[in-house]
């Protein structure tokens, strides 16, 4: 499972850092993968509102933003952690969140689903000096949308006031304790799921779509994932369009290779073979199946559907089976 950390502030040590580190190492401890972006580094601009996302779904502006849609994908959690500055959160985290419109265009003008918008969560870490009621109401707000649009149930949050010297949050008496706490109950159920790594040998078709259905299907209970043999350049555009028949969303993921996603999820506990026989590696010690589905690259767009459909159905019978 993979952890994301938005940190928003641009100070260097500052509480926003050191909150979301605490957190973040102790998921490490659980067994998750983290990633911790500081956004301030990044090189991310503000949102134009040129619309092109509305029409195309992608954003135009290519920065540092373009690493980071994969990543919203993959996560599932999103943790964004930001001291309050006039209410809201940082500038360098705001330019990010109104990136994400590109997300919510592909959600709410084109229609389609992010296969794993059920089950990823969204978590809010915050810090500000002064001691006013409404401190955090700004930026619980802004959570809120954000999460929507990037597809993340908002989670709670973890939110201290007269916060306000670099590294006074390690002086607070409970802060850094209650980050581990919530830590420790949110990853539990992800990292109980049933690993399995569907493959083929490009994994820019059969085993994108079925990893996709079983995420989709079952995230809360399937740790979906794929890999090829010999990865294409990119995954199959008629792949897309087919699985955009169904609203399901295929943008932001590319094809891999085995060893690179047995690097980032560990070893899998089923592995599935899409029909290219001995030409996947298999792990002699972990259980596999052989699905023996036609390869549709290059064929007439009738057969894409007809594996779609196919791969749909023994993914359901499949998850039927755990
Ligand atoms: C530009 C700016 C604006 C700020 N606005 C507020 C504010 O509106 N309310 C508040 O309580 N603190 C405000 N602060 C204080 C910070 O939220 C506080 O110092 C916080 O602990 C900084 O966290 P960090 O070390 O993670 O950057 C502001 C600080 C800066 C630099």
């Amino acid at each position: 499972m993979l952890i994301l950390g938005l940190q928003g502030s641009p100070r260097v040590k500052g509480n926003t850092g050191i909150l979301l580190s605490t957190f973040l190492t102790e998921v490490e401890r659980l067994g998750a993968r983290t990633e911790y972006l500081d956004v301030a580094k990044k090189n991310i601009s503000p949102c134009l509102e040129c619309e092109v996302c509305e029409q195309t779904g992608f954003c135009p502006i290519d920065d540092d933003m373009q690493e980071v849609y994969p990543l919203l994908r993959q996560a599932d959690i999103i943790v964004m952690a930001t001291p309050i500055f006039f209410y809201g959160v940082t500038a360098q985290l705001k330019a990010l969140i109104d990136r994400s419109q590109a997300l919510w265009s592909r959600r709410y003008v084109l229609g389609l689903t992010d296969p794993g918008r059920k089950w990823r969560r969204g978590f809010l870490l915050a810090v500000g000096a002064t001691k006013g009621k409404n401190l955090f109401e700004g930026v619980n707000l802004t959570a809120k949308y954000f999460f929507d649009a990037v597809g993340a149930s908002f989670d709670g949050s973890l939110a201290y006031k007269q916060i306000e010297g670099a590294g006074d949050i390690a002086k607070h008496p409970t802060a850094l304790e209650d980050a581990k706490e919530r830590a420790k109950a949110l990853v539990p159920p992800f990292l109980d799921r049933k690993k399995v790594l569907f493959v083929c040998t490009e994994n820019a078709c059969r085993s994108q779509m079925a990893s996709a259905f079983a995420q989709f299907h079952a995230g809360d209970r399937i740790e979906a994932i794929s890999a090829g043999s010999t990865p294409a350049k990119e995954i199959n555009k008629l792949m897309i369009e087919v699985m955009g028949e169904k609203n399901i969303d295929m943008a932001f993921r590319e094809p891999k290779t085995i060893e690179a996603v047995v690097a980032s999820h560990g070893k899998p506990d089923l592995i599935i073979s899409m029909g290219c026989g001995d030409v996947c590696p298999l792990f002699p010690d972990v259980p596999n199946e052989e699905w023996e589905l036609e390869d549709p690259a290059g064929k007439p767009i009738s057969l894409m559907r007809e594996i779609r459909d196919d791969i749909e159905k023994k993914v359901l019978e499949l998850i039927a089976s755990f």
